[in-house]
């Protein structure tokens, strides 16, 4: 039996093909917890999506890898805060795919910024992207699922939206926060047509969004205090995050709706400073 701090299974081990036929369209797919997003929908039988903004190289890297799984890949780039790109992304995707029956709202940005340090600009790039992001490709993408009487939406929130992040990071949070907010109103709007609407909060998980441009000795430091504040003793990976994400986009979630799942090793360093 694997220890809880060993990590996940290997990526996609043993789901379900409960997404057989499905198109989902995951944002900011090329990197980070979106890859492994676009990998776990991949196996459970979905085509899929994969949304970047500037990494194409990345982003066709990862449909090679949905593809290698079997099911049909797009790469498609637009920036998620842009109205008019979004709804051409959708454009397309239906074109060469199918329509969205699955939308994984998971582009996101971090700037640090605290009440008495913080950038006005950065501020509106991180809520044009975290939050009007989230309204611009839910609002592109609802009513063909509305038409069809069957949809997922998912939005990637993080445990910093309920006060466990780390020191700096209360702009991103009020973002985040925002996000929870969003998909409750959402599923209150969509679900009576067949739609859930839910959001996963991640804990810190290894990506370049929390570890890029630190030292290795910066890392090894980061990763240790954090794992020592979790209950399984080890930072998130983005497959812990897949996992979750893609029970919420199956047929098992659909008693499921306006909800929040919190995946993050059982932190216990709410509300505290350092
Ligand atoms: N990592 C964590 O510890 C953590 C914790 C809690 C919540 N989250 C949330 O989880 C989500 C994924 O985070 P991550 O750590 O995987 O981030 P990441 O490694 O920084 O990757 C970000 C992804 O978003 C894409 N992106 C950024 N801005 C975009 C835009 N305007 N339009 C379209 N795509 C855009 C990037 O595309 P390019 O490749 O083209 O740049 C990339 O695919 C985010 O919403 C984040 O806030 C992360």
């Amino acid at each position: 039996m694997r220890d809880a701090t060993e990590g996940p299974e290997p990526v996609n081990a043993g789901s379900p093909a409960d997404l057989l036929g499905k198109t989902a369209l995951v944002t900011g797919g090329s990197r980070g917890i979106g890859r492994a997003i676009c990998l776990e929908l991949a196996s459970r039988g979905a085509n899929v999506a994969v949304n970047y903004r500037r990494r194409g190289d990345a982003a066709d890297e990862v449909v090679a890898g949905v593809r290698d799984l079997g099911r049909s890949a797009l790469a498609v780039g637009a920036d998620v805060a842009d109205k008019h790109a979004v709804a051409a992304m959708v454009s397309k995707v239906a074109a060469e795919l199918g329509e969205p029956d699955i939308l994984v709202n998971n582009a996101g940005l971090l700037y640090r910024g605290e009440l008495l340090d913080y950038d006005e600009d950065e501020f509106d790039s991180m809520w044009r992207v975290n939050v009007k992001g989230v309204l611009h490709c839910s609002a592109a993408t609802a009513p063909g699922m509305m038409g069809r009487g069957w949809g997922r939406i998912v939005n990637l929130s993080s445990n910093a939206a309920i006060g466990t992040a780390l020191p700096g990071t209360t702009l991103y949070a009020a973002t985040k926060g925002a996000v929870l907010t969003l998909t409750k109103r959402f599923a209150f709007e969509l679900s009576p047509s067949g739609i859930t609407v839910n959001a996963v909060l991640p804990g810190f998980t290894k990506t370049d969004m929390v570890l890029a441009g630190k030292t290795p000795d910066e890392v090894e430091a980061l990763l240790r205090n954090v794992a020592s504040r979790s209950l399984v003793g080890r930072t998130g990976n983005p497959e812990d995050i897949a996992s979750v994400t893609g029970f919420l986009c199956s047929p098992a979630s659909g008693f499921m709706t306006g909800q929040f799942l919190l995946a993050d090793g059982g932190r216990q360093d709410y509300l505290t400073r350092v």
